[in-house]
């Protein structure tokens, strides 16, 4: 029996502040001309003091198994990819596995930059096809705003907040993830990083003065790199699924400047219209770009069942890949699963645990004490 996991959900989140290139210009020596001649961006989101990767992460996820109509509680395992985890450790996985309620699934973050998405959608496709799991959830959320300089021109017009979610699950009709190609060269891994906060150099008084807990990016050679990539990349995941390039309805590209989209058309001497682009109003959102993109594309009618389509994505590591992928949602809704109610009991039991383990921890003290 040879298994597909096909894509039977999807949201997105995006914080309410919007955030313009000439707000940025109010605050530093650029302009909405510069910004949008050079990237295309217009306007990107930024999260407020109530959003957090998880926050966002946990809505786009809600929105994504509403649309599956999967109960949280059926969902076996929740991968996270992001750039801006909450924290080290915990994963970010786990406290989106708490908000939403997934008391039966595992949880656990995968890094690799902007092509996170990439990796983690054929990561859960492949452990769906194995057999291991029937239901998945596949999750690119991003907080960047919190890790860039805001007097660093070069890198803080580029970025923005949000995240996009799949629901992925098991069928023997073909459909899904057909084919990937992931690619890292850690050679040039220098290029675009967040160089201090990790094992090689823990915060520390200097480490904050130098701004080294910040995004730092060589811009030229990043956009090199990724006019590189792209082309190519789909070509080789369109040559491992046996995939004509006419065969394409939409290519869906991470959103990282216009420019680089641009490049890759030309590469596949593809028109621009193949291409999805909604890099104007959100910046470059790492590991969100392409699921928000794809349901920006989905609510414009662009994409469409059993529609033949790629996703490609490049990023710091350098990391790059691309998938080939047959669309194949949304399913009609016999019985809609009562949502509200079951992330109501979700929260209970969340805080139930909470106090099981507070409770539990006082009766231990006062026995380690007594002993
Ligand atoms: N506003 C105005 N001027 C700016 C500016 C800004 N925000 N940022 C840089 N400049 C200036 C530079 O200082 C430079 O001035 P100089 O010629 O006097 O030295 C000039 O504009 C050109 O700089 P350059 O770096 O060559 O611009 P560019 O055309 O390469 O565009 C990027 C810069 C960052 C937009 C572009 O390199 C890029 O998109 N790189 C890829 C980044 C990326 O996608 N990163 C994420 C990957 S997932």
């Amino acid at each position: 029996m040879t298994l597909y996991a096909h894509i039977t959900g999807w949201g997105i989140a995006v914080p309410d502040k919007i955030l313009t290139n000439d707000d940025i210009a109010k605050m530093m020596d650029t302009s909405d001309e510069w910004i949008r001649e050079r990237t295309g961006i217009q306007e990107r989101r930024i999260a407020g003091p109530q959003d957090s990767t998880s926050s966002l992460a946990s809505a786009a996820a809600i929105r994504a198994l509403e649309m599956a109509n999967i109960s949280p509680w059926d969902v076996e395992l929740i991968i996270v990819t992001t750039s801006s985890p909450e924290y080290i450790f915990p994963a970010t996985a786990s406290l989106v596995q708490d908000r939403i309620g997934a008391a039966n699934a595992g949880a656990l973050d995968i890094l690799a930059a902007c092509t996170g998405f990439i990796y983690a959608l054929d990561m859960v496709t492949q452990t769906i096809r194995s057999g291991a799991f029937k239901t998945a959830l596949v999750i690119g959320a991003e907080t960047l705003s919190r890790f860039l300089d805001w007097t660093d021109r070069d890198t803080c017009i580029l970025f923005g907040d949000g995240a996009g979610a799949f629901v992925l699950q098991a069928s023997e009709e073909p459909g899904g993830v057909i084919s990937s190609v992931l690619r890292s060269d850690g050679s040039g891994g220098e290029l675009l990083s967040i160089p201090a906060g990790g094992s090689a150099q823990p915060a520390s008084a200097r480490t904050v003065q130098d701004g080294l807990h910040f995004i730092h990016m060589n811009g030229r050679e990043v956009y090199r790199f990724a006019t590189k990539v792209m082309a190519r990349s789909s070509e080789e995941t369109l040559s491992k699924a046996n995939w004509d390039i006419k065969d394409i309805s939409l290519i869906i590209p991470h959103q990282a400047n216009k420019r680089i989209i641009n490049a890759a058309a030309r590469g596949l001497k593809l028109p621009i219209e193949k291409f999805v682009i909604n890099v104007h109003k959100y910046g470059n959102t790492s590991t969100a770009s392409i699921p928000i993109a794809t349901v920006e594309a989905f609510e414009e009618g662009r994409l469409n069942r059993n529609d033949k389509i790629v996703f490609v994505g490049f990023g710091s590591g350098l990391s790059w890949g691309a998938l080939s992928v047959i669309w194949t949602g949304p399913f009609p809704i016999e019985k809609a699963v009562p949502f509200k109610r079951l992330r109501f009991l979700a929260r209970l039991i969340s805080w139930y645990r909470r106090l099981v383990r507070k409770l539990d921890g006082l009766i231990w003290g006062r026995k380690g004490n007594s002993a």
